[in-house]
């Protein structure tokens, strides 16, 4: 794996293999501290292409909360040995400096209209504006032919296709949403989850117990309901639920009950102290 600290140097490397001959490059941008659900994107932008590119920045500037940012783990050296052994081509290792040489004010932002304002969103101030000025500025410098995204950052995926949208890249960049990895009790596998204490550890499955009675509830039971159900549960049990919602799995508009003529998601947003923790489901 070759690894480039200066994003001139990727861009001359790719520029001088992509002008032999039209090699299909894939990209998985990602913050570190790499983990079995990463692994995965890497393996699918492996056998989908001829170079797969990764990339490890910590953004800043999506860190709504600075503690959060200040904890954020990090293990380049076994980052870099799990990519190695996964088969990873190229590794982008940038600076701040590097992604933000005039800082990050100056850098372009966009909006994404109502995701900017529910969820994540609301949760988050700021947030997908740092997601879009980044990816936007990692998708200018690596310029792939696929980007691959977990299915576990669900708004995330929704933000990045509408950015690929408003860079008007749809018709050279294709988006591939891959299944969310879990851990054996169904816990989202998360750079965050290093950070639980081991009984934090213990009742973290309880997220995806939630998602799951949501999905078999649909049957028989008002979604309302279940949600007062959800909320409850989790705290008793020691989360701070942020939220337990339904939403439309195509554009995430809001559900108030079940709607079965259409594709749902259901997703939750909790805290087990100050590790927060979110993960959804397509429910049918
Ligand atoms: P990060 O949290 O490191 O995640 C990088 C990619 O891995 C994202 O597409 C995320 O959805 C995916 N991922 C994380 N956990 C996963 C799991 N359990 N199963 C499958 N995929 C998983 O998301 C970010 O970084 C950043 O916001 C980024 C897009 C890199 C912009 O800074």
């Amino acid at each position: 794996m070759v690894i480039f600290k200066k994003i001139s140097d990727l861009q001359d490397y790719l520029l001088k293999l992509r002008a032999t001959d039209s090699r299909r490059v894939g990209f998985v941008p990602t913050m570190g501290a790499l983990h079995a659900g990463h692994i995965s994107l890497i393996g699918r932008s492996k056998a989908n292409n001829d170079i797969a590119v990764a990339s490890i920045f910590v953004n800043p500037t999506q860190f709504n909360d600075r503690s959060d940012f200040d904890k954020y783990p990090s293990s380049v050296d076994m980052d870099i040995t799990m990519l190695v052994e996964a088969g990873c081509d190229v590794l982008l290792l940038p600076s701040e400096q590097e992604v933000y040489p005039e800082g990050d004010q100056k850098m372009q932002s966009y909006g994404f209209g109502y995701l900017d304002n529910i969820l994540e969103g609301a949760q988050r101030p700021g947030h997908f504006k740092g997601v879009g000025q980044v990816v936007a500025r990692l998708l200018d410098i690596v310029n792939p032919d696929f980007v691959y995204v977990g299915q576990k950052d669900y708004q995330q995926c929704i933000v990045i296709k509408n950015l690929i949208g408003l860079l008007r890249k749809e018709n050279e960049i294709t988006l591939m949403v891959c299944p969310t990895v879990r851990e054996a009790d169904g816990l989202a596998m998360s750079s965050r989850n290093r950070r639980l204490t081991e009984p934090q550890r213990a009742i973290a499955g309880l997220l995806y117990q939630c998602l799951v009675s949501i999905q078999a509830k649909q049957i028989d039971s008002s979604f309302k309901i279940v949600q007062k159900e959800c909320l409850d549960l989790l705290a008793e049990k020691g989360f701070t639920p942020e939220y337990v919602s339904l939403a439309d799995a195509g554009d995430l508009s809001l559900l108030e009950e079940y709607d079965k003529s259409k594709k749902m998601v259901a997703l939750v947003a909790a805290k087990l102290g100050d590790v927060r923790l979110i993960d959804n489901l397509v429910i049918n």
